[in-house]
């Protein structure tokens, strides 16, 4: 966009670069820029172009050595695009990292989040025109094909968003993309079609619309909506989650101007252009149910939120915050004094849900896992079928979904794509459905009927923790807000309901066992195999616990369930192989018993996760992690933490970086 005033190429670069550096807790595995270029002495327009695989540190170092960044050269345009880039479609390589490019001069350049499935057919015809592909991605179609538009447009006046809208015809799979080109120099054009795709709006000044209106092909006038001035003043971000966005606009916040925290969320199809700071939205067709305008819309994030603190990762930092975190979610919804739960985005759908014919809970990951910890509580407190569903799984089955279903889907993110698509699937089978996220305004959470905030706060490492805790808590109000007028079931709302109050207490207790979790990932953290055992409500434990370590340890873990101990695990069992064992004192008690007694006749040498009282367990044990004694229901939101904590210990050990594990991303945004 034309500056105000002058700016250097590094200030730009360092926008950009501190953008990128704000995204990199998603997990990604190169990184790259595109930038006008200044004019060279031919006075030829061109795109600088520079990508890296690896960490974001390197492409800024690459940038520093490519550029004389200190020169005070003012620049006639300076539009910057960035990316980071998760390999679906070919390895992780500087070549195959975005932005992707038309040609060798860089006529157009593209950013791309998401999969173009028709990528094999656009390829082919483009190869049959001569266009030569150098990268394995499916996103280098765009760029080629937008070129091709380009070179075979009917008229010289064909504007750069035309060109968009006519590529996207072409395209089939999920996208955000953007845009930039030598052509449209101090332009950008943005559009989305299932893919999340928000602009930042920045002004210096008091903008005279809160509503931006949609532009359509038919008006004969393009004239765009006037964002008001300011450098930079509208940015567009392809991203995966709304988080992200916000830490970049607070980014910017915090360095220039007011008002960097509000977005305007694009639509499926929306095309968006920015040109000598005018932002305009176009759609091809205008349909009965469209929207004519886009609001501009604040979100409420703080930048201390996002700090990692006096914590050597994001991930420690969010496993003590769950004391608080826990409180967050059930804050304004849980009456200690009159023992009633109201979920106020579920309200008005009450009546409906309690006729439904069967409860099915689809997540993935951790969030799954969130689903299993629960079930039995919820089969419990809603009297009614709960089915728990992997969603990929899910899907793959084609699984019978009806009218009188009620689908939860669980996402911390609230854009994993296997979700969003099974999301898809059940309300195409007009099921009521309902989101349970941690991030408001994400594709969940907006396609849903209704919902819940979990509202545990940014979660930045990529093995998700306090989000566990809060979609347990979640799914466990839920419950009791369905049980509320059943009689035969007081006694024990009010018993998980005094569980919920102490559980921020007895959090901070099982926090104050670090040091022992440390000294035991000391003995541990060589291992090559870690299992964990347990049934009942703590089977979601072993599940989430074996998860945690095989995400950030990189060692081989497994969460097995005690009852199948003798169908084949127990074939691993010797006085080598670690396990952990979760036994509570709850129903399953007797039963656990009876496993550690299979575990330790084998010369098995078992670390025991158990109750402060439990004197029983612990005469077997080779180690014991003891733990505050709650309700049966809610004991696996503490016993899971030190499992958490393990995983931890173990990963800083063995020398890995726990925020960023390899070959993982917070949010998978394709199937
Ligand atoms: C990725 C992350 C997991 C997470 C899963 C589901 O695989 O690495 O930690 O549990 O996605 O994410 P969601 O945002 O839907 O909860």
């Amino acid at each position: 966009i034309t500056p105000l005033v002058p700016r250097t190429r590094k200030e730009i670069y360092e926008t950009l670069i501190k953008g990128l550096q704000r995204l990199e807790y998603r997990g990604y595995d190169s990184a790259g820029v595109a930038i006008d270029g200044n004019n060279n002495e031919d006075k030829e327009r061109f795109i600088k172009l520079v990508k890296k695989r690896g960490k974001v540190k390197a492409l800024e170092e690459e940038l520093y050595k490519q550029d004389d960044l200190d020169s005070k050269t003012d620049f006639e345009t300076h539009f910057g695009i960035a990316h980071t880039r998760w390999a679906t479609h070919g390895v992780p390589s500087a070549i195959n990292s975005h932005p992707q490019r038309s040609d060798k001069r860089n006529e157009f350049v593209v950013i791309h989040n998401g999969i173009i499935t028709n990528y094999k057919d656009l390829r082919k015809f483009l190869e049959s025109k001569g266009y030569e592909f150098e990268s394995e991605t499916d996103t280098e179609t765009i760029p080629k094909l937008i070129k091709y538009m380009y070179d075979n447009r009917e008229s010289e006046d064909t504007s750069f968003s035309a060109l968009v809208e006519r590529v996207i015809q072409q395209l089939e799979g999920a996208f955000a993309l953007v845009f930039k080109s030598i052509h449209y120099p101090g332009e950008a054009v943005a559009t989305r079609r299932g893919s999340p795709l928000l602009i930042g709006v920045r002004s210096k000044y008091k903008l005279s619309t809160e509503q931006v209106p949609v532009l359509y092909r038919t008006c004969k006038e393009e004239q765009g909506w006037q964002c008001s001035c300011g450098i930079f003043n509208c940015f567009a971000v392809t991203n995966s989650d709304v988080s992200c966005l916000s830490c970049f606009c607070f980014f910017l916040c915090s360095a220039i101007i007011e008002h960097t925290n509000r977005v305007i969320f694009l639509e499926d199809d929306d095309i968006a252009a920015v040109t000598d700071g005018k932002l305009s939205i176009h759609r091809l067709k205008r349909s009965a149910s469209d929207d004519p305008s886009r609001a501009i819309q604040t979100l409420q994030m703080e930048l201390q939120q996002i700090m990692k603190g006096n914590f050597s990762a994001f991930m420690q930092k969010e496993i003590f915050e769950q004391p608080e975190s826990v409180v967050n979610t059930m804050r304004g919804r849980v009456n200690f004094e009159s023992s009633t739960v109201l979920l106020g985005g579920l309200k008005d759908h009450l009546k409906e849900i309690r006729r439904c014919r069967r409860l099915i809970i689809i997540g993935c990951g951790t969030s799954y896992h969130a689903a299993v910890a629960t079930r039995q509580v919820l089969e419990e407190l809603t009297e009614l079928p709960v089915m728990v569903e992997l969603a990929s799984d899910f899907l793959d089955r084609n699984t019978p979904v009806f009218r009188d279903d009620v689908c939860f889907f669980i996402s911390q993110s609230g854009e994993t794509a296997d979700t969003l698509m099974a999301l898809r699937y059940c309300k195409e089978r007009r099921a009521l459905t309902v989101g349970i996220t941690n991030t408001v305004g994400s594709s969940i959470s907006r396609e849903t009927d209704c919902g819940v905030h979990i509202n545990a706060g940014p979660e930045i490492g990529v093995a998700s923790t306090k989000a566990y805790t809060s979609q347990f808590v979640s799914l466990v109000m839920f419950g009791l807000m369905m049980s509320e007028d059943r009689i035969s079931l007081q006694k024990r709302r009010q018993e998980i309901i005094s569980g919920l109050k102490s559980l921020p207490e007895m959090i901070k207790e099982v926090l104050s066992l670090d040091e022992k979790i440390h000294d035991l990932a000391l003995e541990l953290y060589k291992q090559r195999s870690l299992l964990v055992m347990g049934r009942g409500y703590n089977y979601a434990t072993c599940l989430e616990g074996a998860l945690k370590i095989k995400e950030i340890t990189y060692m081989h873990s497994e969460g097995i369930l005690a009852g199948e101990l003798k169908h084949g695990p127990l074939a691993l069992i010797d006085k080598q192989m670690p396990v952990i064992m979760v036994i509570m004192k709850d129903p399953c008690f007797t039963k656990c018993q009876n496993a550690l007694q299979q575990v330790t006749a084998r010369q098995g040498r078992p670390i025991i996760l158990c109750s402060k009282e439990d004197t029983e367990s612990s005469k077997f044990a080779y180690k014991t992690i003891e733990l505050p004694h709650t309700v049966d229901c809610l004991q696996g939101v503490l016993s899971v933490i030190p499992l958490q904590l393990l995983s931890f210990h173990l990963a800083v050990l063995r020398g890995y970086d726990v925020d960023f594990p390899r070959n993982l991303a917070k949010s998978v945004t394709v199937e």
